[in-house]
């Protein structure tokens, strides 16, 4: 069984790329599903077919999903919200501007992950191809169960047990609606909802994700952003998917300089993207839609290779809290003493391994943080941050 989440900026092709994985897929016998978490469906679009929010069957082998998630947050975060709605029109808050304040970005989003999990449990596919929404949106969710909690006990902060003692006395003296049992009976139930998907998300045997990019400056900072978030909520990227590469075959001088300047692109993204496959995949002549040009594109995307399969083993960094410090821990296997060296520019941490350069994106946690020393400990690179410098 795997998965595999499939994102990146908006327009870089991840749609496209994940369409063509799951045609190639569906070749190779895997029965298969693609579902499109992005609000923008153009799942429908890449394969020039109606896809609803249940699973419609392309090929034998191959169904897609448009999951409608709007619907799914309504049905599951309803009763919750109302209650939200309620407090804040106590607080003076109305309308539009509390409704939003109930329903947090990326919120929906996590509907489309249930959805993955039941499928996963189900046993009906055995690759689940996941068209992601664009970057940010994507990060927040994958982090969404952690967020939730914080935010749950921001807008209730008395506990459940707590709230029974002092619910009576705030009613008392305001007239707060404070939270009632059906309120936390809700979020409990809500809570029900979401279990076990961080679980098969995080399992690197289960899940992969990939970044699907253009050989653009913006597009690659953004991606290497995301790489870093994703290592740091402790999913597995196996791989950078390079789009809209100028092929050898166009000689037009008008594109002479586009070519060097995507080269230059290319080696930033090698220096970025180390630990993991990279996969080139060219501009074609033409939009690359319908099933028989996907197959097209997941056939020069993969070649002789399983898109299935793990394409990189690869584990980025990791942290661990030591005390007051936080420290860094990246693997360079075979550097010796002497061989490695580490420079900080601002949130980029450069390692250079005798003739390997490798540099990753800081969280922002680490960002304000000073490095306080470098430690080379059986293949692994241990870079201490404090906050005093
Ligand atoms: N390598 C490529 N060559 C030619 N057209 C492409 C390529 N990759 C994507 N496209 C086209 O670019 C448009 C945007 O791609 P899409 O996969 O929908 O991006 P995203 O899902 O990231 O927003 C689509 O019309 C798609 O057919
Ligand atoms: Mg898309």
């Amino acid at each position: 069984m795997r998965v595999l989440l499939v994102t990146g900026k908006g327009g870089v092709g991840k749609t496209t790329v994940s369409a063509a994985t799951a045609v190639r897929a569906a070749d190779l016998g895997y029965r298969t599903l693609v579902m499109s978490t992005d609000p923008a469906h153009s799942l429908a679009d890449a394969f020039q077919l109606e896809f609803g929010d249940a699973p419609t069957q392309v090929t034998p082998q191959l169904s897609a999903q448009q999951i409608n998630s709007q619907q799914r947050l309504e049905e599951s975060w309803g009763e919750v919200r109302d209650a939200l709605t309620d407090l804040f029109d106590w607080s003076g808050l109305k309308g539009i501007e509390a409704e939003e304040l109930t329903v947090f970005p990326g919120m929906e989003e996590i509907f489309s992950l249930v959805s993955v999990r039941d499928h996963v449990r189900s046993g009906e596919y055995d690759v689940i191809v996941v068209d992601c929404a664009p970057t940010a949106e994507t990060l927040r969710l994958l982090s969404l169960p952690e967020v939730l909690s914080w935010y749950m006990e921001k807008m209730f902060p008395i506990g459940r047990r707590v709230a029974k003692v002092v619910r009576p006395m705030l009613s008392k003296v305001t007239s707060m609606p404070v939270a009632d049992d059906k309120v936390f009976e809700a979020v409990a139930r809500f809570y029900e909802r979401l279990d076990g998907i961080r679980e098969i998300l995080v399992d690197p045997e289960v899940t992969s994700a990939r970044l699907v990019m253009n050989p653009e400056k913006m597009v690659i900072a953004e991606a290497r952003r995301t790489y870093t978030y994703l290592g740091l909520f402790g999913y597995a990227v196996d791989a950078a998917i390079v789009n809209r590469v100028l092929p050898e075959t166009v000689t037009d001088p008008y594109f002479a300089r586009w070519r060097e300047i995507q080269k230059e692109h290319m080696a930033s993204v090698e220096e970025g993207f180390a630990d993991v496959a990279i996969r080139e995949l060219r501009l074609f002549g033409e939009e690359m839609v319908g099933i028989d040009r996907l197959r097209t594109v997941g056939q020069e995307l993969f070649a002789d290779e399983d898109p299935a399969a793990r394409l990189s083993e690869g584990r980025p960094f990791r942290i661990e809290d030591v005390n007051d410090d936080v420290v860094f821990i990246v693997t360079v296997p075979f550097a010796e003493r002497g061989d490695v060296d580490v420079m900080r520019h601002g949130n980029e941490l450069v390692v250079t391994v005798g003739p390997y350069r490798r540099s990753i994106i800081l969280p922002d946690s680490l960002a304000r943080r000073h490095v306080r020393r470098a430690q080379l400990v059986e293949g692994e690179l241990r870079i201490t941050f404090s906050l005093a410098p």
